[in-house]
Protein backbone atom coordinates (compact mmCIF):
# COMPACT_ATOMS: atom_id res chain seq x y z
CA UNK A 1 0.00 0.00 0.00
CA UNK A 2 1.59 3.21 -1.35
CA UNK A 3 0.87 5.83 1.03
CA UNK A 4 -0.19 9.30 -0.85
CA UNK A 5 -0.91 12.51 1.15
CA UNK A 6 -3.61 13.64 0.01
CA UNK A 7 -5.43 10.44 -0.51
CA UNK A 8 -5.23 10.59 3.64
CA UNK A 9 -5.83 14.03 3.83
CA UNK A 10 -9.56 15.68 5.37
CA UNK A 11 -10.19 18.51 3.18
CA UNK A 12 -12.74 21.40 4.46
CA UNK A 13 -13.81 23.87 1.83
CA UNK A 14 -13.83 27.55 3.01
CA UNK A 15 -16.23 30.14 1.22
CA UNK A 16 -13.71 33.29 2.35
CA UNK A 17 -16.36 35.90 1.95
CA UNK A 18 -18.72 34.06 4.45
CA UNK A 19 -16.21 32.62 6.78
CA UNK A 20 -14.92 35.46 9.62
CA UNK A 21 -14.54 39.38 8.69
CA UNK A 22 -12.23 41.31 10.86
CA UNK A 23 -12.65 45.02 10.04
CA UNK A 24 -16.20 45.24 10.03
CA UNK A 25 -17.08 45.65 6.72
CA UNK A 26 -19.32 42.58 6.14
CA UNK A 27 -17.34 40.58 4.33
CA UNK A 28 -14.90 37.70 5.69
CA UNK A 29 -11.37 38.06 4.87
CA UNK A 30 -7.80 36.51 4.71
CA UNK A 31 -7.29 37.83 8.32
CA UNK A 32 -10.28 35.78 9.42
CA UNK A 33 -9.36 32.20 8.31
CA UNK A 34 -5.81 32.53 10.17
CA UNK A 35 -7.76 33.84 13.49
CA UNK A 36 -10.12 30.41 12.71
CA UNK A 37 -7.27 28.14 11.55
CA UNK A 38 -6.94 26.64 15.94
CA UNK A 39 -10.80 26.12 14.86
CA UNK A 40 -9.85 24.11 11.90
CA UNK A 41 -7.33 21.84 13.38
CA UNK A 42 -9.38 21.40 16.51
CA UNK A 43 -11.80 19.88 14.35
CA UNK A 44 -8.73 17.95 12.40
CA UNK A 45 -8.82 19.03 9.15
CA UNK A 46 -5.37 19.22 7.50
CA UNK A 47 -6.53 20.35 4.11
CA UNK A 48 -8.22 23.56 2.79
CA UNK A 49 -9.67 24.86 -0.16
CA UNK A 50 -10.19 28.18 0.02
CA UNK A 51 -12.57 29.55 -2.72
CA UNK A 52 -11.66 32.56 -5.06
CA UNK A 53 -9.81 35.72 -3.15
CA UNK A 54 -8.22 37.28 -6.11
CA UNK A 55 -8.95 40.75 -7.18
CA UNK A 56 -12.67 40.51 -8.98
CA UNK A 57 -15.84 42.55 -9.56
CA UNK A 58 -17.80 39.50 -7.93
CA UNK A 59 -20.39 39.49 -10.13
CA UNK A 60 -19.84 35.77 -9.54
CA UNK A 61 -18.07 36.13 -5.62
CA UNK A 62 -15.04 35.73 -6.97
CA UNK A 63 -15.06 33.27 -9.91
CA UNK A 64 -14.95 36.43 -12.00
CA UNK A 65 -11.21 37.04 -12.17
CA UNK A 66 -9.53 40.57 -12.83
CA UNK A 67 -6.11 39.60 -11.85
CA UNK A 68 -4.55 36.28 -10.78
CA UNK A 69 -1.39 37.52 -9.42
CA UNK A 70 -3.54 40.12 -6.53
CA UNK A 71 -5.41 39.54 -3.63
CA UNK A 72 -8.95 41.43 -3.68
CA UNK A 73 -8.63 43.83 -1.46
CA UNK A 74 -12.03 43.04 0.47
CA UNK A 75 -10.23 39.85 1.67
CA UNK A 76 -6.88 41.09 2.28
CA UNK A 77 -3.18 41.60 1.07
CA UNK A 78 -1.03 39.32 -0.59
CA UNK A 79 1.25 39.63 2.56
CA UNK A 80 -1.93 38.16 4.68
CA UNK A 81 -2.27 35.41 2.14
CA UNK A 82 1.61 34.40 2.67
CA UNK A 83 0.81 34.69 6.46
CA UNK A 84 -2.14 32.57 5.91
CA UNK A 85 0.18 29.91 3.90
CA UNK A 86 3.02 29.97 6.45
CA UNK A 87 0.54 29.86 9.81
CA UNK A 88 -1.68 26.87 8.09
CA UNK A 89 1.58 25.25 7.26
CA UNK A 90 2.91 25.18 11.28
CA UNK A 91 -0.44 23.51 12.35
CA UNK A 92 0.30 21.08 9.83
CA UNK A 93 -2.96 22.71 7.10
CA UNK A 94 -2.19 22.48 3.89
CA UNK A 95 -3.75 24.66 1.31
CA UNK A 96 -4.91 24.42 -2.16
CA UNK A 97 -6.59 27.39 -3.99
CA UNK A 98 -9.27 27.72 -6.79
CA UNK A 99 -7.70 27.59 -10.20
CA UNK A 100 -10.60 29.69 -12.55
CA UNK A 101 -8.93 29.24 -15.74
CA UNK A 102 -12.11 28.39 -18.06
CA UNK A 103 -12.95 32.08 -17.88
CA UNK A 104 -12.03 35.45 -17.18
CA UNK A 105 -13.81 38.63 -15.79
CA UNK A 106 -14.89 40.80 -18.69
CA UNK A 107 -12.87 43.44 -16.35
CA UNK A 108 -9.43 41.37 -16.29
CA UNK A 109 -6.67 43.55 -19.00
CA UNK A 110 -6.53 40.45 -21.73
CA UNK A 111 -10.45 41.13 -21.85
CA UNK A 112 -9.89 44.86 -21.75
CA UNK A 113 -7.31 44.90 -24.40
CA UNK A 114 -8.85 42.73 -26.49
CA UNK A 115 -12.04 44.79 -27.17
CA UNK A 116 -9.97 47.86 -27.11
CA UNK A 117 -8.02 46.53 -30.24
CA UNK A 118 -9.37 44.05 -32.56
CA UNK A 119 -5.45 43.52 -33.58
CA UNK A 120 -4.68 43.61 -29.86
CA UNK A 121 -2.60 39.87 -29.48
CA UNK A 122 -4.91 39.52 -26.66
CA UNK A 123 -7.57 39.20 -28.95
CA UNK A 124 -6.99 35.34 -29.71
CA UNK A 125 -6.93 34.88 -25.44
CA UNK A 126 -10.43 34.80 -26.21
CA UNK A 127 -13.20 33.13 -28.66
CA UNK A 128 -14.10 36.00 -30.75
CA UNK A 129 -16.48 35.07 -34.04
CA UNK A 130 -17.68 37.43 -37.12
CA UNK A 131 -20.83 36.20 -37.95
CA UNK A 132 -24.46 38.13 -38.74
CA UNK A 133 -25.91 35.75 -36.76
CA UNK A 134 -25.59 34.52 -33.25
CA UNK A 135 -22.89 31.70 -33.94
CA UNK A 136 -24.60 29.07 -32.40
CA UNK A 137 -27.83 28.50 -30.13
CA UNK A 138 -26.06 27.04 -26.85
CA UNK A 139 -27.57 28.64 -23.40
CA UNK A 140 -25.35 29.75 -21.19
CA UNK A 141 -25.23 28.41 -17.57
CA UNK A 142 -26.60 31.62 -15.84
CA UNK A 143 -28.57 32.39 -18.30
CA UNK A 144 -29.48 33.88 -22.14
CA UNK A 145 -26.98 32.92 -25.23
CA UNK A 146 -23.18 32.20 -24.72
CA UNK A 147 -22.76 35.03 -27.31
CA UNK A 148 -22.07 38.21 -26.75
CA UNK A 149 -22.12 41.09 -29.23
CA UNK A 150 -19.60 43.39 -28.88
CA UNK A 151 -19.55 45.53 -32.57
CA UNK A 152 -21.24 44.88 -35.74
CA UNK A 153 -21.21 41.23 -36.94
CA UNK A 154 -18.75 40.36 -33.21
CA UNK A 155 -19.32 38.19 -30.40
CA UNK A 156 -17.20 36.68 -27.93
CA UNK A 157 -18.34 33.57 -26.25
CA UNK A 158 -18.86 32.95 -22.28
CA UNK A 159 -19.88 29.43 -20.64
CA UNK A 160 -21.29 31.33 -17.63
CA UNK A 161 -22.31 35.11 -17.03
CA UNK A 162 -21.75 37.65 -19.71
CA UNK A 163 -19.56 39.26 -17.75
CA UNK A 164 -17.37 36.22 -17.76
CA UNK A 165 -15.68 35.43 -21.29
CA UNK A 166 -14.31 32.34 -22.09
CA UNK A 167 -10.80 31.64 -22.70
CA UNK A 168 -9.14 30.21 -25.41
CA UNK A 169 -7.24 26.99 -24.62
CA UNK A 170 -6.38 26.67 -28.19
CA UNK A 171 -3.96 29.80 -27.83
CA UNK A 172 -0.80 28.73 -27.47
CA UNK A 173 0.28 31.97 -25.86
CA UNK A 174 -2.46 31.56 -23.60
CA UNK A 175 -1.43 28.55 -21.81
CA UNK A 176 1.80 29.50 -21.37
CA UNK A 177 -0.09 32.36 -19.33
CA UNK A 178 -2.33 29.91 -17.14
CA UNK A 179 0.64 27.59 -16.46
CA UNK A 180 2.50 31.05 -15.58
CA UNK A 181 -0.04 31.70 -12.89
CA UNK A 182 -0.45 27.77 -11.56
CA UNK A 183 3.35 27.75 -11.44
CA UNK A 184 3.42 31.13 -9.07
CA UNK A 185 1.27 29.70 -6.84
CA UNK A 186 2.61 26.68 -6.67
CA UNK A 187 5.95 28.48 -5.79
CA UNK A 188 4.44 30.58 -3.09
CA UNK A 189 3.90 27.39 -1.37
CA UNK A 190 0.13 26.47 -2.28
CA UNK A 191 -0.74 22.50 -2.42
CA UNK A 192 -2.43 22.53 -5.56
CA UNK A 193 -5.81 23.50 -6.99
CA UNK A 194 -9.46 23.03 -7.05
CA UNK A 195 -10.05 23.17 -10.92
CA UNK A 196 -12.89 25.05 -11.97
CA UNK A 197 -15.80 24.02 -14.38
CA UNK A 198 -12.20 23.00 -16.14
CA UNK A 199 -14.17 20.59 -18.29
CA UNK A 200 -15.79 23.57 -20.14
CA UNK A 201 -12.29 24.60 -21.31
CA UNK A 202 -12.25 22.93 -25.07
CA UNK A 203 -15.06 24.24 -27.56
CA UNK A 204 -16.62 22.02 -29.52
CA UNK A 205 -20.41 20.88 -30.10
CA UNK A 206 -21.88 24.18 -28.64
CA UNK A 207 -19.57 26.37 -31.27
CA UNK A 208 -22.60 24.59 -33.66
CA UNK A 209 -26.59 24.86 -33.52
CA UNK A 210 -28.46 22.18 -31.71
CA UNK A 211 -31.83 21.36 -31.08
CA UNK A 212 -33.61 23.76 -29.38
CA UNK A 213 -34.90 23.25 -25.94
CA UNK A 214 -37.09 25.49 -25.39
CA UNK A 215 -39.59 28.82 -26.40
CA UNK A 216 -35.80 30.73 -26.37
CA UNK A 217 -34.53 28.36 -28.99
CA UNK A 218 -31.10 27.66 -27.31
CA UNK A 219 -29.74 24.62 -26.14
CA UNK A 220 -28.10 24.29 -22.65
CA UNK A 221 -24.31 24.48 -23.18
CA UNK A 222 -24.08 21.92 -19.73
CA UNK A 223 -25.16 19.03 -22.26
CA UNK A 224 -22.88 19.84 -25.94
CA UNK A 225 -20.01 22.16 -24.37
CA UNK A 226 -18.89 19.76 -21.56
CA UNK A 227 -15.57 17.30 -21.95
CA UNK A 228 -15.16 18.01 -26.21
CA UNK A 229 -12.88 15.14 -27.91
CA UNK A 230 -9.31 16.72 -27.53
CA UNK A 231 -9.63 17.99 -24.12
CA UNK A 232 -6.70 15.68 -22.76
CA UNK A 233 -4.15 17.57 -24.97
CA UNK A 234 -5.04 20.35 -23.10
CA UNK A 235 -5.17 18.39 -19.68
CA UNK A 236 -1.90 16.84 -19.80
CA UNK A 237 0.22 19.68 -20.78
CA UNK A 238 -1.25 21.55 -17.96
CA UNK A 239 0.09 18.72 -15.78
CA UNK A 240 3.21 18.51 -17.67
CA UNK A 241 4.13 22.09 -17.43
CA UNK A 242 2.70 22.48 -13.69
CA UNK A 243 2.35 19.11 -11.37
CA UNK A 244 4.70 16.52 -12.70
CA UNK A 245 7.71 16.58 -9.85
CA UNK A 246 5.95 18.49 -7.34
CA UNK A 247 4.48 17.73 -4.28
CA UNK A 248 1.17 19.03 -5.33
CA UNK A 249 -2.35 17.60 -5.91
CA UNK A 250 -5.67 18.45 -8.13
CA UNK A 251 -9.18 18.31 -7.78
CA UNK A 252 -11.11 18.92 -10.80
CA UNK A 253 -14.91 19.74 -10.91
CA UNK A 254 -15.46 17.71 -13.71
CA UNK A 255 -18.70 16.95 -15.28
CA UNK A 256 -19.84 15.50 -18.64
CA UNK A 257 -17.01 12.80 -17.84
CA UNK A 258 -18.35 9.38 -18.36
CA UNK A 259 -17.55 6.88 -16.14
CA UNK A 260 -15.81 4.73 -18.88
CA UNK A 261 -13.44 7.71 -19.62
CA UNK A 262 -12.82 8.56 -15.64
CA UNK A 263 -9.60 6.71 -15.62
CA UNK A 264 -7.97 9.01 -18.23
CA UNK A 265 -9.16 11.99 -15.60
CA UNK A 266 -7.70 10.42 -12.46
CA UNK A 267 -6.19 6.95 -13.34
CA UNK A 268 -2.32 6.38 -12.46
CA UNK A 269 -1.29 8.77 -15.05
CA UNK A 270 -4.38 10.85 -15.27
CA UNK A 271 -4.70 14.22 -15.63
CA UNK A 272 -5.84 15.07 -12.15
CA UNK A 273 -5.19 13.79 -8.42
CA UNK A 274 -9.06 13.13 -8.14
CA UNK A 275 -12.35 14.75 -9.46
CA UNK A 276 -15.14 15.47 -8.05
CA UNK A 277 -18.57 13.65 -9.13
CA UNK A 278 -22.07 15.56 -8.79
CA UNK A 279 -23.87 12.43 -9.98
CA UNK A 280 -25.44 11.83 -6.59
CA UNK A 281 -25.23 15.97 -5.39
CA UNK A 282 -27.89 16.68 -8.24
CA UNK A 283 -30.17 14.06 -7.23
CA UNK A 284 -32.94 16.34 -6.46
CA UNK A 285 -32.85 18.25 -10.53
CA UNK A 286 -34.60 16.81 -13.45
CA UNK A 287 -32.76 16.62 -16.65
CA UNK A 288 -32.21 20.05 -17.68
CA UNK A 289 -31.21 22.08 -14.89
CA UNK A 290 -34.06 24.11 -14.02
CA UNK A 291 -34.34 24.26 -9.84
CA UNK A 292 -38.33 24.28 -10.68
CA UNK A 293 -38.07 20.85 -11.91
CA UNK A 294 -37.50 19.04 -8.63
CA UNK A 295 -37.13 15.51 -9.48
CA UNK A 296 -38.94 13.07 -6.90
CA UNK A 297 -36.51 10.74 -6.11
CA UNK A 298 -36.29 7.49 -3.65
CA UNK A 299 -33.15 5.86 -1.55
CA UNK A 300 -32.81 2.82 -3.82
CA UNK A 301 -32.18 5.50 -6.34
CA UNK A 302 -29.56 7.31 -4.01
CA UNK A 303 -27.74 4.59 -3.48
CA UNK A 304 -27.49 3.24 -6.84
CA UNK A 305 -26.11 6.35 -7.75
CA UNK A 306 -23.59 6.36 -4.82
CA UNK A 307 -22.04 2.99 -5.35
CA UNK A 308 -21.89 2.87 -9.29
CA UNK A 309 -19.78 6.10 -8.43
CA UNK A 310 -18.01 4.97 -5.92
CA UNK A 311 -17.50 1.17 -8.35
CA UNK A 312 -16.15 2.86 -11.00
CA UNK A 313 -13.82 5.24 -9.45
CA UNK A 314 -12.18 2.82 -7.65
CA UNK A 315 -11.81 0.44 -10.82
CA UNK A 316 -10.28 3.01 -12.32
CA UNK A 317 -8.57 5.30 -9.47
CA UNK A 318 -8.81 7.98 -6.97
CA UNK A 319 -11.75 10.33 -5.97
CA UNK A 320 -13.32 13.25 -4.17
CA UNK A 321 -16.55 12.66 -2.12
CA UNK A 322 -18.65 15.26 -0.28
CA UNK A 323 -22.16 15.89 0.45
CA UNK A 324 -21.72 20.00 0.76
CA UNK A 325 -20.50 22.74 -1.56
CA UNK A 326 -20.40 26.28 -2.10
CA UNK A 327 -23.01 25.65 -5.32
CA UNK A 328 -25.24 23.42 -3.54
CA UNK A 329 -27.87 23.71 -1.02
CA UNK A 330 -27.48 22.17 2.62
CA UNK A 331 -27.64 18.45 2.74
CA UNK A 332 -29.71 18.18 5.11
CA UNK A 333 -32.82 19.60 3.78
CA UNK A 334 -31.74 18.26 0.54
CA UNK A 335 -31.52 14.32 1.68
CA UNK A 336 -34.18 14.59 4.30
CA UNK A 337 -36.15 16.83 2.02
CA UNK A 338 -39.35 17.56 4.34
CA UNK A 339 -38.47 15.07 7.16
CA UNK A 340 -35.23 17.12 7.79
CA UNK A 341 -34.95 18.58 11.35
CA UNK A 342 -37.12 21.61 12.44
CA UNK A 343 -34.55 24.78 12.73
CA UNK A 344 -35.00 23.96 16.53
CA UNK A 345 -35.62 20.07 16.56
CA UNK A 346 -32.17 19.74 17.81
CA UNK A 347 -31.90 16.01 18.77
CA UNK A 348 -32.99 14.92 14.71
CA UNK A 349 -30.87 17.42 13.52
CA UNK A 350 -27.90 15.72 15.37
CA UNK A 351 -29.17 12.44 14.05
CA UNK A 352 -29.76 13.39 10.80
CA UNK A 353 -26.58 15.36 10.85
CA UNK A 354 -24.03 12.59 12.19
CA UNK A 355 -26.16 9.83 9.74
CA UNK A 356 -24.60 11.94 6.65
CA UNK A 357 -21.55 12.37 8.35
CA UNK A 358 -21.05 8.23 8.66
CA UNK A 359 -21.85 8.06 5.12
CA UNK A 360 -19.39 11.03 4.30
CA UNK A 361 -16.73 9.06 5.89
CA UNK A 362 -16.98 6.02 5.31
CA UNK A 363 -17.44 6.36 1.40
CA UNK A 364 -13.77 5.82 -0.68
CA UNK A 365 -12.21 8.89 -1.74
CA UNK A 366 -10.68 11.75 -0.78
CA UNK A 367 -13.39 13.25 1.90
CA UNK A 368 -14.03 17.30 1.66
CA UNK A 369 -16.21 19.09 4.20
CA UNK A 370 -17.77 22.32 3.11
CA UNK A 371 -17.83 24.86 5.86
CA UNK A 372 -20.53 24.56 8.54
CA UNK A 373 -21.37 20.94 7.24
CA UNK A 374 -19.82 19.83 10.95
CA UNK A 375 -22.34 22.26 12.76
CA UNK A 376 -25.06 20.88 10.97
CA UNK A 377 -26.14 23.88 9.36
CA UNK A 378 -29.07 23.86 7.29
CA UNK A 379 -31.17 25.72 4.49
CA UNK A 380 -31.74 29.57 5.55
CA UNK A 381 -35.31 30.52 5.28
CA UNK A 382 -35.20 33.72 2.49
CA UNK A 383 -38.57 35.76 2.50
CA UNK A 384 -38.08 37.58 -0.91
CA UNK A 385 -35.84 37.37 -4.38
CA UNK A 386 -33.96 40.74 -3.30
CA UNK A 387 -32.70 38.70 -0.01
CA UNK A 388 -30.62 36.59 -2.79
CA UNK A 389 -27.39 37.31 -3.76
CA UNK A 390 -26.29 35.16 -5.83
CA UNK A 391 -27.10 35.66 -9.86
CA UNK A 392 -27.58 31.98 -10.83
CA UNK A 393 -30.54 32.36 -7.95
CA UNK A 394 -31.59 35.58 -9.22
CA UNK A 395 -31.74 33.77 -12.81
CA UNK A 396 -33.59 30.84 -11.84
CA UNK A 397 -35.97 32.69 -9.97
CA UNK A 398 -37.11 34.48 -13.37
CA UNK A 399 -36.54 31.40 -15.50
CA UNK A 400 -39.31 29.84 -13.00
CA UNK A 401 -41.05 32.87 -13.32
CA UNK A 402 -41.66 32.62 -17.18
CA UNK A 403 -42.40 29.19 -17.11
CA UNK A 404 -45.60 30.07 -15.70
CA UNK A 405 -44.29 29.19 -11.86
CA UNK A 406 -46.45 31.83 -9.27
CA UNK A 407 -44.03 34.14 -6.88
CA UNK A 408 -44.99 31.52 -4.57
CA UNK A 409 -44.02 28.89 -6.13
CA UNK A 410 -40.56 30.28 -7.60
CA UNK A 411 -39.35 31.55 -3.93
CA UNK A 412 -40.06 28.15 -2.57
CA UNK A 413 -37.96 26.91 -5.70
CA UNK A 414 -35.05 29.15 -4.79
CA UNK A 415 -35.20 28.48 -1.28
CA UNK A 416 -34.65 24.83 -1.91
CA UNK A 417 -31.94 25.11 -4.56
CA UNK A 418 -30.02 28.34 -3.95
CA UNK A 419 -26.16 28.36 -3.66
CA UNK A 420 -26.69 31.37 -0.93
CA UNK A 421 -28.27 28.65 1.28
CA UNK A 422 -24.37 27.48 1.65
CA UNK A 423 -22.75 30.91 1.78
CA UNK A 424 -24.66 32.48 4.75
CA UNK A 425 -22.15 33.70 7.16
CA UNK A 426 -20.72 31.65 9.58
CA UNK A 427 -22.09 31.26 12.73
CA UNK A 428 -19.35 31.62 15.30
CA UNK A 429 -21.25 32.47 18.80
CA UNK A 430 -24.90 33.60 19.88
CA UNK A 431 -24.00 37.20 19.82
CA UNK A 432 -24.78 40.06 17.43
CA UNK A 433 -24.49 38.19 13.84
CA UNK A 434 -23.03 34.82 15.06
CA UNK A 435 -19.68 36.70 16.06
CA UNK A 436 -19.16 36.57 12.36
CA UNK A 437 -18.95 40.61 12.00
CA UNK A 438 -19.09 43.45 13.72
CA UNK A 439 -20.71 45.87 10.51
CA UNK A 440 -23.53 44.85 8.48
CA UNK A 441 -23.01 41.12 6.73
CA UNK A 442 -23.52 41.05 3.17
CA UNK A 443 -25.55 38.36 2.92
CA UNK A 444 -28.51 37.48 6.14
CA UNK A 445 -27.09 34.76 8.67
CA UNK A 446 -29.27 31.50 9.00
CA UNK A 447 -31.60 33.10 11.51
CA UNK A 448 -30.75 29.49 13.67
CA UNK A 449 -27.44 31.23 14.64
CA UNK A 450 -28.75 31.73 17.87
CA UNK A 451 -28.73 28.04 19.34
CA UNK A 452 -26.85 26.60 16.36
CA UNK A 453 -23.37 28.00 16.21
CA UNK A 454 -19.49 26.83 16.96
CA UNK A 455 -19.09 27.87 20.38
CA UNK A 456 -21.98 25.79 21.58
CA UNK A 457 -21.42 22.56 19.86
CA UNK A 458 -17.75 22.99 20.89
CA UNK A 459 -19.09 23.52 24.41
CA UNK A 460 -20.83 20.12 24.23
CA UNK A 461 -19.98 16.86 24.43
CA UNK A 462 -22.27 14.96 22.04
CA UNK A 463 -22.59 17.87 19.56
CA UNK A 464 -22.24 17.49 16.08
CA UNK A 465 -18.81 19.30 15.84
CA UNK A 466 -17.31 16.20 18.24
CA UNK A 467 -19.16 13.52 16.29
CA UNK A 468 -17.60 15.04 13.46
CA UNK A 469 -13.90 15.33 14.99
CA UNK A 470 -14.36 11.93 16.55
CA UNK A 471 -15.11 10.89 12.29
CA UNK A 472 -11.62 12.83 11.57
CA UNK A 473 -10.14 10.71 14.19
CA UNK A 474 -11.38 7.58 12.96
CA UNK A 475 -10.44 8.10 10.05
CA UNK A 476 -6.70 8.61 10.69
CA UNK A 477 -6.91 5.79 13.07
CA UNK A 478 -8.19 3.11 10.67
CA UNK A 479 -6.11 4.64 7.88
CA UNK A 480 -5.50 1.76 6.13
CA UNK A 481 -9.23 0.22 6.17
CA UNK A 482 -11.20 4.02 5.80
CA UNK A 483 -8.55 5.35 2.99
CA UNK A 484 -6.96 2.21 0.99
CA UNK A 485 -9.63 -0.23 1.68
CA UNK A 486 -11.84 -1.70 -1.04
CA UNK A 487 -15.65 -0.38 -0.95
CA UNK A 488 -18.23 -2.58 -1.91
CA UNK A 489 -22.12 -2.49 -1.44
CA UNK A 490 -23.84 -4.90 1.31
CA UNK A 491 -27.33 -5.13 -0.37
CA UNK A 492 -29.78 -5.01 2.11
CA UNK A 493 -34.11 -4.92 1.37
CA UNK A 494 -34.47 -2.00 3.41
CA UNK A 495 -35.65 0.57 1.32
CA UNK A 496 -33.55 3.72 3.07
CA UNK A 497 -30.49 1.64 4.24
CA UNK A 498 -27.19 2.43 2.75
CA UNK A 499 -24.52 -0.55 3.91
CA UNK A 500 -21.17 -1.06 2.83
CA UNK A 501 -18.24 -2.50 3.84
CA UNK A 502 -14.25 -1.50 3.50
CA UNK A 503 -12.03 -3.98 3.24
CA UNK A 504 -8.36 -3.73 4.08
CA UNK A 505 -5.89 -5.95 2.43
CA UNK A 506 -5.30 -7.13 5.60
CA UNK A 507 -8.56 -8.38 5.47
CA UNK A 508 -9.67 -6.37 8.09
CA UNK A 509 -13.42 -4.69 7.61
CA UNK A 510 -15.13 -2.29 8.56
CA UNK A 511 -18.90 -2.26 8.08
CA UNK A 512 -21.44 1.08 7.53
CA UNK A 513 -25.01 0.91 8.10
CA UNK A 514 -27.15 3.92 7.80
CA UNK A 515 -30.93 4.30 8.25
CA UNK A 516 -31.80 7.43 6.29
CA UNK A 517 -35.40 7.03 7.34
CA UNK A 518 -37.75 7.56 10.57
CA UNK A 519 -38.81 4.48 11.02
CA UNK A 520 -36.83 1.63 12.49
CA UNK A 521 -35.22 -1.20 10.38
CA UNK A 522 -34.13 -4.71 11.46
CA UNK A 523 -31.84 -6.95 8.89
CA UNK A 524 -29.84 -9.49 9.32
CA UNK A 525 -25.98 -7.49 9.82
CA UNK A 526 -22.01 -8.77 9.67
CA UNK A 527 -21.09 -6.43 12.50
CA UNK A 528 -17.82 -6.98 15.02
CA UNK A 529 -16.95 -4.28 17.50
CA UNK A 530 -18.84 -0.81 17.26
CA UNK A 531 -16.77 1.84 16.37
CA UNK A 532 -19.41 4.16 16.09
CA UNK A 533 -22.81 4.79 16.39
CA UNK A 534 -24.77 8.07 16.76
CA UNK A 535 -27.32 6.98 19.44
CA UNK A 536 -24.49 6.10 21.63
CA UNK A 537 -24.62 1.43 21.58
CA UNK A 538 -26.27 -0.33 19.13
CA UNK A 539 -28.28 -2.92 19.28
CA UNK A 540 -27.15 -5.75 17.46
CA UNK A 541 -28.41 -9.09 18.69
CA UNK A 542 -27.46 -12.77 16.91
CA UNK A 543 -26.60 -11.09 13.98
CA UNK A 544 -29.79 -9.12 13.57
CA UNK A 545 -29.07 -5.16 14.03
CA UNK A 546 -32.06 -2.96 14.55
CA UNK A 547 -31.16 0.53 13.57
CA UNK A 548 -33.30 3.28 15.21
CA UNK A 549 -34.57 6.48 13.12
CA UNK A 550 -31.65 7.83 11.21
CA UNK A 551 -28.99 5.41 12.78
CA UNK A 552 -25.63 5.23 11.78
CA UNK A 553 -23.19 2.86 13.11
CA UNK A 554 -19.73 1.84 11.65
CA UNK A 555 -18.36 -1.88 13.05
CA UNK A 556 -14.85 -3.43 12.55
CA UNK A 557 -13.90 -7.12 12.51
C1 LIG B 1 -18.22 26.60 -10.80
C2 LIG B 1 -18.14 27.27 -9.46
O1 LIG B 1 -18.18 26.30 -8.46
C3 LIG B 1 -19.30 28.24 -9.39
O2 LIG B 1 -19.47 28.79 -8.12
C4 LIG B 1 -19.09 29.31 -10.43
O3 LIG B 1 -20.21 30.15 -10.46
C5 LIG B 1 -18.87 28.70 -11.82
N1 LIG B 1 -17.99 27.57 -11.81
C6 LIG B 1 -18.26 29.71 -12.73
O4 LIG B 1 -16.92 29.90 -12.42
Amino acid sequence: MERVWWKEAIGYELYPKSFKDTNGDGIGDLKGIIEKLPYLKELGIDLLWICPFYLSPMRDNGYDVEDYYAVDPQFGSMEDMDALLEKAGALGIRVIIDMVLNHTSDRHRWFQEALKDPKSRYRDYYIFKESKERPSNARSCFSGSVWEKVEENVWYYHTFDKTQPDLNWECRELRREVYKIMNYWLDKGVSGFRMDAITYIKKGNSMKNAEPQGEDGLHDVADIGLNQPGIGDFLLEMRKECIDGRDAMTVAEAPGVPYDEIGEFIGENGYFSMIFDFSYADIDLAPGGNWYYQADWKFSQLKKLIFHSQLSVQRQGWGAVYLENHDQSRSLNKYFRDKAALPYEMRKRFLQSTALGTLLFGLRGTVFLYQGEELGMMNCPFSSIDEFDDLNTIDQYYRALKAGCDEKKALKFVNDRSRDNSRTPYPWNAKKNGGFTEGRPWLKLNPDYRENNAQRQQNEDSSIFRFYQKMIRLRKEKTETLVYGTIEEIQVENEPVIAFSRKAESGKTIYVYINMGEDEETLAAKTGKCLSCNYGDMICKENTLTLRPYEAVMTES
